[in-house]
């Protein structure tokens, strides 16, 4: 039995030594010291020993347990160090290598210009008011004093959805919605996407931008219109920027006026852009018609207000310059890159 003990421990002992992963000794370990291992039974066969030698083979095993495990312990520490340090080197990050460049998008053309405007306005205390693309005709025509038989209801100009719901042809419905559900005074701009049936060529396109505006309140007279629209230009484009009012017509101001502003191209000394007037057609407005007041509940006699309304694409066009709308809307990387 003795012989049995020390032909086992010579055996783990070099079982322990031969071990490579920290799970090789691991097994080792279950192996001789577990409850089922090699080292238990021999425990157990001490039963078969006569009584006055059991005392002493149990003192060896358990001298051989100690030894054992001891050396399993300290195998086990080493291959642990040895994986640790594998593992540590395997992750290394070599901080002098050069970076992963990160591709940093930028705001399209139509984003700057309408963040550039709504600054403005809002330094001016205009509030931005949203409305729905699809829209109720009625507010869309009928409330703006646009007559059922007028010719900018025609089916070539507007896409209708049902007899009562079109695509929103502007975005003067907003001014609508805006007057139905707040009294004035009103300073509010409505930004957004607006359809006509138009066929897509350089300077037109089924589907453009708007910002219109609305002032309302006490008093409001065309000096405040004029006033506010220059400043607003003088701001946008430049400060040597003039602009010009020429008579207009809108079914919803009276009276209207359109608004030419300094070629942004040439700076007034006429190009091709500007078909060589040095002036170049940047929006409508006018002083809102008392009809439309009256048709949101607002009484024309106490107040008064002026409207206005710009095409986005338009003024981006002029601004930076492109000559094709279909630009704007094609997202093509190699155009959007150079506005970052
Ligand atoms: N709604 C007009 C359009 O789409 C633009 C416009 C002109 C809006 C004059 C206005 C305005 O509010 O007063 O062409």
């Amino acid at each position: 039995m003795e012989n049995e003990l020390k032909a086992l421990m010579d055996k783990a002992l070099k079982e322990i030594n031969n071990c490579q992963t920290s799970s090789d000794i691991e097994a080792v370990r279950i192996r001789l010291l577990g409850k089922k291992g090699e080292l238990t039974a021999s425990l157990r066969s001490m039963k078969d020993l006569p009584e006055d030698q059991r005392p002493l083979f149990g003192k060896h095993v358990n001298e051989v347990r100690d030894a054992l495990t001891q050396a399993i312990d300290k195998k086990a520490g080493e291959l642990n160090r040895i994986e640790k340090e594998r593992r540590l080197k395997a992750e290394a990050v070599d901080i002098t290598m050069p970076g992963k460049k990160q591709m940093i998008g930028g705001l399209h053309p139509l984003t700057r210009i309408y963040y550039e405007l709504r600054d403005i306005f809002v330094s001016m205390g205009f509030s931005v008011m949203d409305g729905p693309e699809i829209e109720y005709d009625k507010y869309s025509f009928e409330m703006l004093n646009i007559p059922k038989e007028h010719p900018a209801r025609d089916m070539q100009d507007t896409f209708y959805i049902t007899e009562d719901i079109v695509l929103r042809p502007h975005t003067s419905p907003v001014q609508i919605r805006t007057m139905l559900s707040q009294k004035p005074p009103i300073r509010m701009i409505c930004p957004g996407r607006v359809y006509r049936s138009d066929d897509v060529d350089a300077t037109h396109s089924p589907v453009f931008n708007q910002v219109e505006g609305l002032v309302v309140g006490h008093g409001i007279t065309l000096a405040n219109l004029k006033w506010t629209l220059d400043a607003v230009m003088k701001e946008f484009y430049g400060e040597n920027t003039k602009t010009k009012f020429r008579p207009g017509h809108f079914p919803f101001t009276e009276p209207s006026a359109e608004v030419d502003a300094t070629c942004a191209k040439c700076h007034g000394k006429g190009c091709g852009v500007c078909k060589g007037t040095g002036m170049i057609e940047v929006l409508g407005c006018g002083m809102v018609h008392p009809n439309v007041l009256l048709n949101c509940g607002i009484d024309p006699d106490e107040y008064t207000g002026f409207a206005f309304g710009m095409g986005l694409d338009r003024l981006a066009t002029i601004k930076y310059g492109i000559t094709d709308i279909r630009l704007l809307f094609e997202n093509d990387i190699r155009f959007l890159s150079q506005f970052k």
